[in-house]
């Protein structure tokens, strides 16, 4: 055999094994069924992204992956305050605050102050929140609502005077980590533990879910959110994240927070992007 016989016959052999490769790949990848039609995400790629959840969290999400991709699908159109995540390591810059704030002295609500401010953006939850507790007979109180970096800072510090550092933490957040400054989250009533044996703490813990309402600090969770159980502090995550919080991470906003900081922008880079394909669909050039 001539040296070019066998260089044409190496190449020609590396060829066949490169396409049967592909071959065999496009098989495969062929074979593993899509999770969901919005995401180029196999069904082991989401077991490997929850793998490090507890094992609650992985059994509701392994029971029901296209409900939890349908909702992460969702969420990832939701403006970046909806699911950000704020607590004692993950912080708000000083100068943050929402644009769209209103006066709460405006609407038909009941207020334990004045001068009350919330962003527009979950004023039409608070609004509907609201007028369903006054449809079963309880009055929502509204009584601290957006605070300002500054405003907290001085709150934290009388805490402090107060109580002294180390108990003014267990309840009160430094400057620049309160969940407060994003405009979004309200304390409720007398902001103690006994709202929680008023109609109203009862009420709010049963149903504000439902209007995307949130309770940011649950009784038993302190290790994990930094903070004493405030039966009275509830954050707006809106409905996509409240759902997402009660059917996959066990009722808790903090992990689910948490999973949303660390994997976002995995879910965001596997996105399929719909406009393109909706071009591609005969509907928009034939009918
Ligand atoms: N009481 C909560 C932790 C805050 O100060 O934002
Ligand atoms: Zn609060």
């Amino acid at each position: 055999m001539s040296v070019r016989t066998t260089f044409f016959l190496i190449i020609l052999f590396v060829t066949l094994a490169s396409l049967s490769c592909t071959a065999e790949d496009q098989a495969e990848k062929a074979e593993a069924p899509r999770v969901h039609p919005h995401f180029d995400i196999s069904q082991a790629e989401l077991e490997a992204i929850i793998a490090d959840q507890e094992e609650d969290i992985q059994r509701a999400v392994l029971q029901r992956p296209q409900y939890f991709l349908e909702l992460l699908h969702r969420a990832l159109d939701l403006p970046p305050w909806a699911l950000v995540l704020v607590d004692k390591e993950h912080g708000l810059p000083p100068d943050y605050s929402p644009r769209d704030l209103v006066e709460l002295n405006e609407y038909r609500l009941s207020l334990n102050r004045e001068s009350l401010q919330l962003s527009r953006a979950c004023m039409p939850a608070v609004l509907a929140m609201t007028e369903a507790a006054r449809s079963d007979g309880v009055e929502l109180v509204y009584s601290s609502t957006y605070r300002s970096y500054d405003y907290q800072q001085g709150l934290y510090e009388s805490y402090v005077q107060r109580y002294g550092r180390q108990e003014a933490d267990r309840f009160s957040a430094r400057p620049g980590t309160s969940q407060h400054q994003l405009g979004t989250s309200i304390d409720f009533g007398s902001i103690t533990p006994e709202f929680g044996d008023t109609e109203a703490g009862r009420w709010l813990l049963e149903n504000a879910w439902k209007y995307g309402f949130s309770l940011s600090y649950p009784e038993g969770y302190e290790e994990l959110t930094g903070y004493m159980f405030e039966i009275w502090h509830y954050r707006y995550i809106t409905t996509v994240g409240t759902r997402l919080e009660r059917e996959f991470f066990q009722g808790i906003q903090q992990h689910l927070t948490e999973f949303w900081h660390r994997h976002r922008d995995f879910f965001a880079e596997r996105s399929v992007n719909e406009e393109q394909n909706d071009e591609e669909t005969p509907n928009r050039v034939g009918i």
